[in-house]
């Protein structure tokens, strides 16, 4: 973390403990982000509470906490520059949540469009209430800490715009007590499409469906060959250009790992079978992701350590975390 009184802005990033991060994460923004961490005041937090906003297994909620904080330390992200915590350690989150929710007009939920996917299809007999409520809790967590920027992709643009609606109504009614929050949404990062689907972005919901679909940070070098090798390409015989979506895709993710020029890519694939092309991509990933795993499985072989880690994190956010708490429970007339 930063120096007390820093003044590099404060990044607040929240990850849900939903099962493995794939290569579309890696190369679409954790490798970016690694790259910049020390630009910022990171904060990364991995969200709990908001992983039981569906049907979820709790006996592994635990397991998939420590994997997720031990690949994004494996990644590179470093404790110099970033805390991983666990949402639910630092109990403010839930607190304000609630304060924030009696402030927070119900139509303004019912109006978020993730909210309507996800409870769409289903009878509001089944649903539990924590969906409603779930961007409130988000917008918790980042007004908790004096946020400036919270990267996102598109789809979270309205639930950061809901969090400055509900900190401005805070604001204007009580004076100022949150800082308002910048989405960054992230454009820079490699568009990784599925193998087996290239018309759609690489994603965890679809390789749960179609185990073909994604790499895996932490799958084997036998299963990334044998994932490449049956990802889609096209019906001609050999790499040409313009190459087709799922070509394409391949060209991509050697690319961006290697940092290099499309021009130096398709110079080195044309005219190549498809099998050279799926050898080579394979062969990168390995390399690229073999040092994360090596270092993934170092920190798991020592999880109560791991989690003394996320502790001590917490404990060192709790007290910026319960300042602002304070200062809300103040002006709502609990303190
Ligand atoms: N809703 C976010 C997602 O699904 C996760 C999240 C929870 C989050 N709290 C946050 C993201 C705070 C950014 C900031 O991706």
């Amino acid at each position: 973390m930063a120096a007390p009184g820093a003044s590099k802005p404060r990044v607040f990033s929240g990850i849900q403990p939903s099962g493995g991060l794939h290569l579309g994460n890696y190369l679409g923004a954790i490798r970016n982000w690694v790259r910049d961490q020390d630009k910022y005041d990171n904060i990364f937090c991995i969200v709990d509470l908001h992983a039981m906003t569906l049907p979820y297994d709790p006996s592994v909620l635990q397991e998939r906490i420590l994997d997720l904080a031990a690949t994004y330390l494996a990644a590179g992200i470093s404790e110099q520059h970033a805390a991983i915590f666990v949402q639910s350690h630092i109990p403010a989150h839930s607190e304000l949540a609630w304060v924030l929710e009696c402030y927070t007009p119900m139509g303004w939920l019912e109006r978020m469009v993730a909210f309507k996917e996800k409870a769409g299809r289903q009878s509001h007999e089944r649903v539990g209430s924590g969906l409603l409520v779930y961007p409130v809790l988000q917008a918790a967590d980042i007004l908790l800490y004096d946020t400036n920027l919270v990267p996102v992709g598109e789809d979270q643009r309205q639930h950061i715009e809901l969090t400055r609606d509900i900190g401005q109504r805070i604001n204007q009614r009580f004076g100022p007590i949150f800082t308002m929050p910048d989405a960054l949404i992230q454009k820079a990062g490699a568009r990784i499409m599925g193998l087996d689907n290239p018309e759609t972005k690489m994603s965890k919901s679809l390789a749960i469906k179609a185990p073909g679909h994604a790499i895996f940070m932490l799958d084997s070098p036998d299963t990334i060959r044998k994932k490449f090798a049956r990802a889609q390409t096209d019906a001609e015989p050999a790499v040409r250009f313009p190459a087709g979506a799922g070509v394409a895709n391949l060209l991509e993710i050697y690319r961006t790992i290697c940092g290099k020029e499309w021009a130096e890519v398709e110079q080195e694939f044309a005219g190549k079978p498809y099998s050279v092309l799926k050898g080579r991509v394979a062969d990168a990933v390995i390399e690229a992701l073999a040092p994360i795993q090596e270092r993934y499985r170092a920190i798991r072989s020592d999880d109560p350590a791991l989690m003394r880690r996320l502790r001590s994190a917490a404990d060192r956010l709790s007290p910026t975390a319960n300042a602002t708490l304070a200062r809300v429970q103040r002006a709502v007339g609990l303190r």
